[in-house]
């Protein structure tokens, strides 16, 4: 898969000074600083989670002139993830439709290679979600897990229940539910030297009341929310998708996921962060994300298909519409 050769090359590449010089040199733009939960970022503009699933291309990502990484999702042991294929080219809608299934190599080995990387020039979130056969009874002990063994090397930590390639995994955002699982990881992160923030990425596939109760509970316990991971609806592709199972993301989810980000920042009015991840790809799409309220974005999918300059464009892109935060 070239996915897996782009971070094989990166993960040496970022090794060789003079290769990682010239990759900075050729991507590097003005920097736009943005203090988002208590971490300063030189930009809005990040990497989203599942493109380094195993914390292995940190530096050599750092590179191409992200304000900020989310690496993972890592789950406890390792997993080999869903059977091949489960990764497919929307080409004619630059989308993609993947369903991986947390593919990785574990948190111990995750936790192994980022610590070599350290430090990075920017911050980093780690992306925790549950393994396939832990069961929903037992999910809150599996992410807490390997939130303790990832806790020293992330800025922040991103909860992931909104993948729909884990069987259930979706039914975590159920008020209760939600609740029993963020609360030990908030425990354990109050009882340590330093206490670092977390975000609950969810599903852009949530109905209003679903919604309202997630975004009530992140302002209640201070969590921040990333809308959206990718939707398991297909309207806006050609139906020949629609037997393709797994998650779509890429154009055809930007407009789902704006309307999500614009209901979760009317409900949270300021006062937990937001991250907007879905449809990223060139400058107007970014900052259409920022004007709804986010606070960073993400991308994934605009990477793979616009390639490595897509962060300098959209910074520059932004510079040009004088964003700066604070100003929707
Ligand atoms: C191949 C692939 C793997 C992904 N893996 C993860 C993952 O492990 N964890 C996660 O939270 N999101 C994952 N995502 C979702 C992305 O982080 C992102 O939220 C989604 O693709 C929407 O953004 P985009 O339209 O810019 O791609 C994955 C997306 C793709 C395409």
């Amino acid at each position: 898969m070239i996915h897996d050769a782009v971070i094989k090359t990166a993960r040496t590449a970022q090794h060789i000074g003079p290769v990682t010089a010239v990759v900075k040199f050729l991507t590097r733009a003005k920097d736009i600083p943005v203090t988002v939960a208590g971490i300063k970022f030189r930009n809005p503009v990040g990497l989203a989670a599942g493109f380094d699933k195993n914390c292995e291309a940190a530096r050599f990502l750092a590179g191409l002139g992200f304000g900020f990484l989310e690496l993972g999702t890592v789950t406890l042991r390792p997993q080999p993830g869903n059977p091949k294929p489960r990764l497919f080219r929307v080409r004619e809608n630059k989308a993609i439709i993947n369903r991986m299934g947390f593919n990785n190599a574990g948190a111990w080995e995750a936790a192994r290679s980022l610590e070599k990387l350290l430090p990075l020039p920017v911050p980093v979130g780690i992306s925790v979600g549950k393994n396939a056969d832990c069961s929903l009874e037992d999910a809150p002990k599996n992410y807490l897990e390997t939130l303790k063994v990832m806790y020293p090397f992330g800025d922040y930590f991103a909860v992931n229940i909104s993948s729909p390639n884990t069987l259930q995994l979706r039914s975590l955002h159920g008020g209760d539910k939600l609740r029993r699982l963020v609360e030990p990881m908030l425990d354990f992160a109050s009882g340590q030297k330093q206490k670092k923030p977390f975000f609950i990425k969810i599903a852009p596939d949530l109905d209003d009341k679903e919604l309202e109760g997630a975004a009530a509970l992140a302002v209640e316990m201070g969590f921040g929310l990333i809308a959206t991971n990718t939707t398991v609806r297909r309207e806006a592709v050609h139906e020949r998708w629609r037997a393709h199972e797994g998650g779509l993301s890429g154009g055809p989810l930007r407009a789902l996921s704006n309307e999500i980000l614009g209901k979760t920042a009317a409900l949270v009015k300021g006062r937990v962060p937001l991250i907007g991840s879905g449809g990223v790809s060139d400058g107007a799409s970014a900052l259409e994300k920022l004007k709804l309220g986010a606070d960073l974005v993400q991308v994934y999918s605009g990477l793979v298909y616009e390639g490595p300059f897509l962060v300098k464009e959209i910074l520059e892109y932004l510079h040009k519409h004088r964003w700066h935060p604070g100003h929707r």
